[in-house]
């Protein structure tokens, strides 16, 4: 029996979660900022940390107290290295760090990302099937994973400019209707109707993404419409992009399934969320009865710690750890990956 502890501070959310075996939550607080960010329709990273600063501490001891423990029971604590915002990776790096020299315990240093594909384990009954392919799409990435077996990544396909969150977001301010937009235009587009059409994005990789030109489609779009003095139907925007957006991402995802045959797809990440793009998953992976599909819980999508503990429980099987030299990297790439 293994008990991580887990420190989660990338963007906005402070958490600490503690995870036996990887694959069992005993316990998962998220303290979220979004409330403050809102304000500023972002993510502002000076306020971020100040916020992570005051919170940390008692996210831990809560985790603590709610898994019914003490840091006798704990075998090793997990952090968040990177990659996100330096100076809201910093504040958990420290924490880890303090609580692994007070209490002499083993720190092993977990990549954000891989923590968004282990997300899929509360999901599951069982564990990952290899080889696994994992869509991970959030606010700073956007990219096809593909895993041979459990501690092995290979980025097979990227964005060549903009995450497709972060497109979600831009969007959303443009229509000013605010921030973090993926939710929002999620639930207008449902409103919405095929009324305005979008060009596709011109892709060169076969397993590639990009989403800065559709970006700019909408922004023209705006302005088209307004100069023609025709109102903006929201909804109808968001629908188009929305559409357009993931019917890119989806047809790249089965045509890595069609051609790699994978034992299992598993969608990680903040737009993994998206109820539109799981019903184009569960439409398009029909075709393939044989290979899981798995498409975690909107909690597990969003950031948490109990991620970060399902992916330290592998690293922390599979030897990895860290000094007290370590330090937060914004741009971390996933292990293997150069
Ligand atoms: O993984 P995450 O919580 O943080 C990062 O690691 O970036 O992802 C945040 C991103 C934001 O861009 C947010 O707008 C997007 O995930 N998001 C969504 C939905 N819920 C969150 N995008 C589309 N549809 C959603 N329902
Ligand atoms: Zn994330």
């Amino acid at each position: 029996m293994t008990m991580i502890m887990a420190i989660e501070s990338s963007c906005d959310e402070t958490a600490c979660a503690i995870v036996k075996d990887g694959s069992e939550i005993l316990s998962n607080i998220v303290s979220s900022q979004i409330n403050v960010h809102t304000q500023f329709g972002g993510v502002v990273p000076e306020v971020a940390s100040r916020i992570h600063v005051e919170n940390i501490s008692t996210v831990i001891t809560e985790a603590l107290h709610q898994a019914h423990m003490t840091m006798d029971d704990i075998d090793a604590i997990a952090f968040t290295q990177g990659p996100g915002l330096i100076g809201s990776l910093h504040v958990g790096v420290q924490a880890a760090k303090t609580l692994a020299w007070q209490f002499h315990k083993p720190l092993v240093p977990v990549n954000h990302m891989t923590g968004h594909i282990y997300a899929n384990r509360f999901a599951l009954d069982h564990d990952l099937k290899f080889p696994l392919l994992a869509l991970v799409i959030s606010g700073g990435h956007t990219q096809l994973v593909w895993m041979e077996n459990e501690w092995d990544f290979k980025v097979i396909g990227t964005t060549q400019d903009d995450a497709i969150g972060e497109a979600y977001d831009k969007v959303s301010r443009v229509l000013g209707t605010g921030y973090p937009g993926g939710p929002i235009m999620d639930k207008m587009a449902k409103e919405g109707k095929p009324h305005y059409t979008l060009p596709t994005p011109k892709v060169h990789g076969k397993y590639d993404y990009s989403f800065s030109g559709l970006k700019t489609a909408v922004l023209q779009l705006i302005q088209r419409e307004e100069k023609k003095g025709e109102p903006i139907i929201k909804e109808d925007v968001a629908y188009a992009f929305q559409e357009t957006a993931l019917n890119l991402m989806v047809s790249k995802t089965l045509q890595a399934v069609e051609d790699l045959h994978p034992a299992m797809v598993v969608t990680a990440g903040g737009v993994a969320a998206n109820s539109r793009l799981r019903v184009l998953l569960d439409e398009g992976m029909k075709k393939y009865p044989d290979i899981e599909l798995s498409q975690p819980p909107i909690r597990y999508c969003t950031d948490n710690a109990s991620m970060i503990g399902a992916s330290g429980y592998v690293a922390y099987k599979n030897g990895v750890r860290c000094g007290f030299d370590v330090s937060a990297d914004p741009g971390l790439l996933m292990p293997g990956e150069v």
